[in-house]
């Protein structure tokens, strides 16, 4: 409230016009917007923008402020590069500093769930993951809590494990992936510290940032909290827990429906569903450049407009991709993103499991009005979706474009997000996911699952692919009855699994994303391809434990075509007959 109150003031204060009515994204005068900042990110004093951001104060921000102007009055504005340099060593401190390395103390040798794993150089792989939690902990220093405004990190109370490489700081859907691995580690202690700092940024803010800085406070990410504390509370059977946190969760919830909700209306009828939206100005600080150089291509009246488009990109996760532009004339200019002029199908999703979740947690703690309430929420939505995502000829749900009135109906895994979401009521839509995967020719893609079938050079388009689409569409079809369709799942389960598993032989390393058109670490986009990694380790994981007793290391590439398949799945059953 406090920042968004201090924006608005801001504006007001220098009278800005209308087409620029958007607030700052938060309200630090280093972090956030300003001369310092601009100056800094625009000399590129370093090779990746959120360097800058993520460096802490070593003396006030008044201190800082003040020696700042008194270093543009005396170049009457225009700073050279060597001054600015100087200036940002004598009043940052490097990253990292206000983070410790932490070892989790639930991490223990041999969880059980390694047993599982048949295949011995999968499962000493599988131990080397399970290891790497260990390099992914991080624990913030109490002067992050005394001082906040010396720093950009936002402080948490409970250690975490974060996803890596220039991501160290907790991101918010990541934090999913991580969690199902870190249950199978059988570290729920971990898992409930990493819950209890989400949900506290709840309460303080109404809703979890992106991330655990404070440039990332006006967006958030795919909400994915109430399935975590789902997942926890199976784990542990913590019911208590559940009925301490059960109202925040509500709290989070409210956030999606109160700032996040969009009127579709089809057919002379009005359905309700949701969108990524970030309604605030300037570049992202920590890509402050980038969004910089985009917005001078543009008049300046579409700006803003722009700067707040880009924002609801990261919001979505899929930052960025072809699935958010315009298409014509074609889908290469990022300066075209309307991410908020569309109804995505997993953020939809996602809510559509949440309310059931919260359904059903209600009902365990004995409140049959709010059950019945969320249930009420949930067949809301599904119609919805039914009628304004769900496209019956193709067999899959797209995301709809509020603009054209139309649905993009491009290739996304995200088009399977409500399966494995439990988010329908034909079960006979699980095997139609099927056909509609060969008449993408997804199946062909030997080393993972496209991210989309167009090559923009963006990182969530082809040729990479990403963990948690592997896990949103391997464990949609897995819900189907038909042992087809669950053979392409384990089939798809395989080719991941090998494709990462071969990566790491060569590299000894975990990536965020891999090219799937070559099976090797992925690129694109705007940073260089980080390792670690948190949600790729974590989806390795839920594959090997349900799995275990039958995908293999070996390095022949089985040629996933569906009659290969069925005639794999015909011998199986010849031998299983034998054998019995
Ligand atoms: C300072 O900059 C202004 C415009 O930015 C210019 O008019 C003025 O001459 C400059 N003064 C000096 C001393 O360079
Ligand atoms: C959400 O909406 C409320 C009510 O309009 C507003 O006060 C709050 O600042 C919004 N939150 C964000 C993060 O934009
Ligand atoms: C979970 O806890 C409840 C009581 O809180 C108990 O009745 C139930 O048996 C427990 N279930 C398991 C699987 O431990
Ligand atoms: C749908 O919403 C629009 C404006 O949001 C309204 O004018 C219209 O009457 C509504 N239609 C129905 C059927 O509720």
């Amino acid at each position: 409230m406090a920042v968004r109150t201090w924006g608005l003031a801001l504006l007001l204060l220098l009278g800005l016009g209308s087409q620029e009515a958007l607030p700052p994204p938060c309200a630090s005068q280093i972090y956030c917007y300003g001369e310092l900042l601009h100056q800094v990110q625009m000399a590129k004093l370093y090779s990746d923008d959120k360097n800058f951001v993520d460096m802490s104060l070593s003396k006030d921000p008044d201190q800082v402020l003040q020696s700042f102007r008194a270093l543009a009055t005396a170049h009457n504005g225009s700073i050279p590069r060597q001054q600015l340099q100087e200036f940002v060593h004598q009043h940052f401190r490097s990253v990292g500093q206000e983070l410790l390395a932490w070892t989790p103390e639930d991490w223990k040798d041999s969880p059980q769930f390694l047993q599982r794993i048949s295949d011995t150089k999968l499962r000493a792989w599988a131990e080397d993951l399970h290891q790497i939690w260990k390099k992914l902990g991080k624990q913030i220093k109490p002067e992050v809590l005394s001082n906040p405004e010396r720093f950009s990190l936002i402080y948490s109370k409970h250690p975490f494990i974060v996803p890596g490489g220039r991501f160290v700081e907790f991101y918010y859907w990541d934090s999913y992936w991580v969690m199902e691995g870190l249950l199978l580690s059988e570290m729920a202690e971990t898992v409930k510290g990493m819950l209890q700092n989400f949900l506290d940024l709840v309460k303080t803010y109404g809703h979890i940032p992106n991330g655990g800085r404070i440039y990332y406070l006006q967006r958030s990410q795919p909400p994915l909290l109430t399935l975590m504390v789902d997942r926890y509370v199976a784990h542990t059977n913590n019911t208590a827990f559940l009925r301490e946190n059960i109202e925040t969760l509500a709290l989070e919830l409210d956030f999606w429906t109160v700032n996040r909700s969009v009127s579709v209306n089809l057919g002379g009828q009005n359905y309700t569903l949701n969108r990524y939206y970030v309604p605030y100005g300037g570049p992202r600080p920590e890509s402050y450049s980038k969004d910089e150089e985009l917005a001078n291509t543009l008049p300046e009246g579409d700006r803003e407009a722009l700067w707040s488009e880009l924002k609801a990109g990261a919001e979505s996760g899929w930052d960025f991709s072809s699935r958010w532009l315009v298409e014509s004339p074609n889908l290469d200019s990022l300066s075209s993103i309307q991410t908020s002029k569309r109804v995505p199908v997993d953020l939809n999703a996602f809510l559509c499991q949440a309310e059931e979740l919260m359904s059903n947690f209600y009902a365990r703690l004995g409140d049959d009005v709010q059950a019945a309430r969320y249930k009420a929420l949930r067949n809301q939505r599904l119609t919805a979706m039914q009628a304004v995502l769900w496209d019956e000829q193709k067999g899959a749900w797209f995301d709809y474009d509020l603009e054209n009135m139309k649905k993009n109906l491009e290739f996304y895994p995200s088009n399977l997000a409500p399966l494995w979401a439990g988010c329908f009521s034909d079960p006979g839509v699980v095997d139609k996911a099927v056909k509609y995967l060969e008449d993408n020719q997804i199946l062909t893609h030997q080393y993972g699952i496209p991210t989309s079938l167009h090559n923009t050079g963006q990182q969530w388009d082809f040729p990479n692919g990403w963990a948690p689409l592997q896990d949103l569409v391997i464990r949609g079809l897995a819900k189907s009855q038909s042992p087809q369709t669950q053979e392409v799942a384990f089939q798809l389960a395989q080719n991941w699994i090998r494709t990462n598993f071969d990566v790491y032989s060569q590299k000894s390393t975990m990536y965020e994303k891999y090219d799937v058109s070559r099976g090797q670490a992925g690129g694109g986009g705007e940073y260089e391809v980080q390792e670690g990694f948190g949600w790729t380790n974590g989806v390795a994981l839920m594959l090997m434990d349900r799995y275990g007793d039958r995908l293999t290391s070996g390095t022949q590439l089985a040629l996933l075509m569906p009659h290969c398949l069925a005639a794999t799945f015909l011998f199986q059953l010849l031998l299983g007959f034998l054998s019995q």
